[in-house]
């Protein structure tokens, strides 16, 4: 059997190769497939070592290869276990691994894995996702949590809790990377609200290849008293999208252009099967959505025309629930939905429709790229596609009604921003085939001077996107209020007029959308650890390329 990466050649809509295009004309260092094909021959020889040995390096798995065809055809989802009533400590054993999942019906497909056992600690902190997904982690609020990482990969690795709020050494980040046999000991304790956050590597300049290949999965933080539907009625899905080659193995492009512009796979997985379909019952659930996607920022719809009531935006519950007719969310953003399947017929099947929303604005690919900008602003066609189904149960019809008032914690305060009128900026471009932040690109643990902040401020922060793709900028440590969008240049504005109704920040974000000409204005609290921590754009394949820095909070 053979492994291959291939070149991406059919890529469609705006990013279709143009041959002026700077962006291609930069010349194609394949270091970085050199090292993945490395990673796949080392992949190959782990497997063999360890295929039918009794002495697996695999853990006897909470999340084994679905073989189960209900995977693919309707199956229930489980939705959020019962925990123990008592908060107590909890001690995981994460592993990431090789391992094999069936992505599509009857195909075997080569991934890397997390699996994970309770050690100590409720046994239902750890539930598997039924693919190459690790296991959603339940964690409590203010439990304290040890996890035992275990890298059984073939190159450096570490996993970076994505929203959580910890100390810099429990943060995951390329630092801590740890060697193929290594392992790292995590110790923090839950200081977030409950809410829909997830896991996922962060080694440098492999994130975006390990998150493909499997290695991601979501993380519940629960509380008391929460007022949304819960149990059986509280559903999680992370978003994804996968190439594959003939043999059904994963294909992640390095071709220059597609590192450039993000990878995008041409199908669409949930919770790690193509064509998902779920059973719901007729009545309210709560749907937490990630987009664990590399780089597709996706617009969300449902096939019937209704709309969404978005109740909570990456880990914050919204005081004031939204209705919007479509779903914006980029890769690393989560939204919780309330939605009542009673209106609909049993037997009836609804689709969760995603559409790219990859722009690439042809008049701001001038300045500093080395090629002679075409003029104009950028096109955008919203081509929705199945991400998963779901399939509407017989029973008896239990409306419910839509949360109106959620009670949210403030976890941002703009008004405490000790610099409202001097904004901290930010300087987004793309030259010589790279993203940059100011100029600069990813320079390990450093801070330069305007990157120091102090402890116990909140400040704000302006990202102006002078590069011709958008960027959605994730920052590490607490959430952030997004408190303003105005443009730069405005060549991509008939663009975003298509997806602007879908965005959703009247809440508390971590990750945010920088549409190319925007400048948008965030308010960041530093109030919780000192230390460096990451501020990065969340396309992995941009991230990888350097378009990463630390900020140090002292
Ligand atoms: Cu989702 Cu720096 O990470
Ligand atoms: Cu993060
Ligand atoms: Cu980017």
């Amino acid at each position: 059997m053979t492994r291959r990466l291939l070149h991406d050649r059919d890529r469609p809509g705006p990013a279709q190769p143009d041959p002026r295009s700077p962006l291609l004309a930069a010349k194609v260092i394949d270091r970085r497939q050199a090292l993945s094909l490395l990673g796949s021959a080392g992949l190959l020889v782990a497997l063999g070592g360890c295929r039918g040995d009794s002495d697996s390096t695999v853990l006897p798995t909470t999340s084994a290869p679905s073989t189960d065809p209900g995977a693919i055809a309707p199956s229930t989802a489980a939705g959020m276990p019962q925990l123990s009533s008592e908060v107590s400590d909890v001690h995981i054993r994460l592993v990431a691994a090789p391992s094999t999942a069936e992505i599509r019906p009857g195909t075997s497909t080569d991934v890397w894995s997390f699996q994970a056992e309770v050690l100590e600690g409720d046994p239902a902190t750890v539930t598997p996702s039924g693919s190459y997904l690790g296991p959603t982690l339940h964690l409590r609020q203010g439990q304290r949590v040890r996890v035992s990482f275990e890298n059984r990969l073939p190159q450096e690795s570490i996993v970076h809790w994505h929203g959580l709020v910890v100390p810099q050494d429990q943060d995951g980040q390329p630092s801590e990377a740890v060697a193929p046999g290594g392992s790292y000991e995590y110790d923090f304790a839950v200081a977030n609200e409950p809410g829909t956050y997830w896991y996922h590597p962060h080694p440098h300049h492999l994130t975006g290849e390990q998150v493909y290949r499997g290695l991601a999965g979501l993380l519940i933080v629960h509380g008391e008293g929460e007022s949304l539907p819960a149990g059986p009625r509280d559903l999680a899905f992370v978003l994804q999208d996968r190439t594959f080659d003939a043999d059904g193995q994963l294909r992640y492009v390095t071709s220059n252009h597609d590192r450039l512009a993000g990878f995008v796979g041409d199908t669409l997985v949930a919770n790690g099967v193509a064509g998902l379909t779920v059973t719901v019952e007729r009545g309210p659930y709560r749907l937490r959505l990630l987009n664990g996607a590399n780089s597709r920022t996706q617009s969300l719809t449902l096939s019937t025309g209704d709309g969404f009531h978005v109740v909570a935006t990456d880990g914050s519950l919204l005081s004031d629930p939204t209705r919007v007719d479509a779903l914006v969310l980029t890769p690393a953003q989560r939204s919780d939905l309330w939605i009542d399947f009673s209106r609909f017929e049993p037997g009836q099947r609804i689709d969760l429709l995603a559409a790219d929303t990859f722009i690439e604005i042809p008049s701001m690919m001038g300045g500093g790229m080395g090629g002679g900008g075409m003029g104009g602003g950028g096109t955008l066609t919203l081509e929705p596609k199945v991400a998963m189904s779901f399939l509407i149960g017989d029973g008896p019809a239990t409306p419910g009604e839509a949360p109106q008032g959620l009670e949210a914690p403030l976890v941002v305060d703009p008004t405490a921003a000790t610099n409202t009128d001097a904004p901290r900026k930010f300087e987004l471009t793309t030259r010589q085939a790279s993203h940059w932040i100011n100029g600069v690109g990813w320079d390990g643990r450093t801070a330069s001077a305007g990157e120091i902040v102090a402890f116990g401020t909140t400040e704000i922060w302006e990202f102006t996107n002078l590069s011709p793709m958008a960027h959605p900028m994730h920052l590490h440590g607490e959430a952030f209020q997004i408190i303003e969008r105005t443009w730069a240049s405005d060549a991509g504005a008939a663009a975003w007029d298509l997806i602007a109704g879908g965005i959703v920040e009247s809440g508390p974000r971590d990750t945010v959308l920088v549409w190319p000409g925007q400048r948008v204005r965030i308010a960041v609290p530093f109030t919780k650890h000192r230390g460096y921590f990451l501020y990065h754009c969340h396309i992995l394949e941009h991230e990888d390329g350097g378009m990463m820095r630390n900020f140090l909070i002292q």
